[in-house]
């Protein structure tokens, strides 16, 4: 089958592999029926990411259909329609049983599709872990409607959860790509009264305004301003999920003292943490990976009407034209916020 492979930084390539097999009791198939691109698979493009094993197939963001099991799975058959986690892990070790499934301790715990095993820019992927891992799609949920449960939607989840927001919050997102506008609407899930997200390029606010108006959307000349309007002169919660410099300095000053920040951005340059100007603020700063497990209850809500992420995907490709779909969603160009690959 063809596999579309990391080579080396700067480096990607078609390649031809095996058919993946069945490799321990706890293992499945996934037949790939719909795949995406994310950032993070720009990030491993450009060497950002030293963990990414070099001949990788590329994709961590998919949904499929169960081909085969190993005799150990039991939450899952073959037939079923299956959303991913980003993250496969074993569900045993101490940070599993915390939800800290980022750092699962199995040598295939934590972010290992598309990074350090195969992934899903392919026909078949191999996932570990299929019980933990793969969640039955709810049949009035749609592929697209489900596609970005398994990273960015749990980015999402996983981000507002551990911004504390509580009912009636004022909270703030800097970035609103697809991870940025996925937090936010996860702070109006937990409650959030108000939710802005401020985003630099002038096409991706309209596109919230236009999609989402329920979120209000700010340039990052006027975040400053927005946020003192809060009833406590600053957010409650901060996500950023940017990447910058720049926004990082932002999401710090929006905060008000004793707010919660979480970092959801995926940095390629190391930061300086200004403490002498943040002394007093008393901010709680949380950073990481997702731990990805909210795909039961993403696809609970999904399937309840609560949230919406399908016109995120802007632009969808066939299989054979992946290489088009990965320059059109590194450029940005034509209003792009997220590419479905259909098998
Ligand atoms: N924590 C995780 O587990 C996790 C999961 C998935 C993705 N990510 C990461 O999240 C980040 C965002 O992903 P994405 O797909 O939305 O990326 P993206 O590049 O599409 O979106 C980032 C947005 O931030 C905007 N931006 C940049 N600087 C800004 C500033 N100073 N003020 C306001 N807006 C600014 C950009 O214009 C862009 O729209 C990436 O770094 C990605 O790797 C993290
Ligand atoms: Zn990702
Ligand atoms: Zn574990």
């Amino acid at each position: 089958m063809r596999a579309y492979t990391f080579v080396r930084p700067g480096n990607a390539a078609w390649t031809e592999k095996p058919m993946p097999d069945i490799l321990s009791p706890r293992d499945a198939v996934v037949r790939v029926t719909m795949s995406s691109v994310c950032t993070s698979d720009l990030h491993i493009l450009a060497g950002a990411v030293p963990r990414a094993a070099k001949g990788v197939t590329l994709g961590h963001e998919f949904v499929g259909v169960v081909e085969e099991t190993g005799e150990g799975v039991t939450h899952v058959k073959a037939g079923d329609r299956v959303a991913v986690n980003v993250e496969t892990f074993c569900g045993e070790c101490f940070f599993c049983r915390r939800g800290y499934v980022n750092n699962c301790v199995s040598p295939e715990g934590g972010w290992a599709l598309g990074c350090r095993i195969d992934g899903a820019q392919s026909e078949y992927v191999r996932v570990p872990f299929a019980d933990t891992g793969l969640t039955k799609i709810p049949d009035n949920v749609t592929d697209k409607q489900a596609l970005l449960a398994g990273d960015v939607l749990a980015t999402g989840y996983w981000a507002a959860d551990i911004a504390d927001i509580e009912p009636g919050a004022e909270a703030l997102v800097i970035g609103g790509g697809p991870v940025g506008i996925c937090c936010a609407l996860c702070a109006r899930l937990n409650g959030a009264a108000r939710v802005f997200v401020c985003e630099k390029e002038m096409c991706r606010r309209e596109f919230i305004a236009r999609n989402y108006p329920e979120l209000g959307v700010v340039a990052p000349e006027e975040a400053i301003g927005v946020v003192r309007g809060f009833a406590h002169g600053g957010a409650d919660a901060v996500i950023e999920a940017a990447g910058t410099a720049e926004a990082f300095e932002l999401a710090y000053t929006c905060a008000r003292p004793n707010a919660t920040v979480v970092v959801a951005a995926m940095y390629e340059q190391p930061l300086v943490l200004p403490l002498p100007d943040m002394y007093g603020k008393n901010l709680v700063f949380k950073t990481g990976g997702v731990d990805g497990h909210y795909i039961a209850r993403e696809l609970a809500d999904i399937a309840a009407g609560k949230i919406d992420v399908s016109p995120l995907v802007t632009h969808e490709f066939p299989f054979s034209r992946l290489e088009e779909a990965y320059t059109l969603f590194a450029s940005r160009a034509d209003g792009v916020m997220k590419v479905g690959i259909l098998m």
